[in-house]
């Protein structure tokens, strides 16, 4: 986990944060911090060991403490999140001492993170996926009423 606790050292990281914190700040909805992101990466791992993926947990717990990191430039300029969180994340990763062919597999789990359909081919992108959504406490929801997800997808009980 040495280049996993790198990035939540690095400058860029911790900016990124700080930004999409500012613009969350009177959210009403689910948000975009870190701990949505240890909850991601958690259920994450979870689904790995029931499931038994044998997915690297180095590449879990990087692509849940990334995937949402560019959610800032989507409430600026509407740039889908998946999109702006890749761009702000390969370089992070380089920083951190990624492996090539990892930062590959994270950046692909990252740009697939709101695709049900395609992080289903690949098995980092599919647990990663499905954590982010498991990971959503509707049931807890005083803004559940209001909220835009559609009623099959929230979660109307514990799973995780
Ligand atoms: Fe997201
Ligand atoms: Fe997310």
């Amino acid at each position: 986990m040495k280049q996993v606790n790198r990035i939540i050292e690095h400058p860029a990281y911790k900016e990124a944060l700080a930004e999409i914190a500012i613009r969350e700040e009177n959210r009403i909805f689910c948000r975009h911090d870190t701990d949505h992101f240890m909850n991601v990466a958690r259920i994450a791992m979870i689904l790995n060991l029931e499931e038994h993926r044998d997915v690297d947990k180095d590449l879990i717990y990087a692509t849940a403490l990334l995937h949402d990191i560019g959610r800032h430039i989507q409430y600026d300029d509407k740039t889908p999140h998946e999109i702006a969180s890749a761009e702000i994340a390969e370089p992070i990763l380089k920083d951190c001492g990624f492996r090539k062919k990892d930062i590959q597999q994270i950046l692909q789990a990252i740009l697939l993170h709101r695709s049900q359909k395609e992080s289903k081919k690949h098995d980092l992108a599919d647990v990663i996926y499905r954590a982010d959504k498991l990971s959503r406490e509707c049931y807890f929801c005083k803004a559940a009423e209001v909220c835009d997800w559609k009623k099959g997808k929230k979660n109307k009980e514990l799973t995780y």
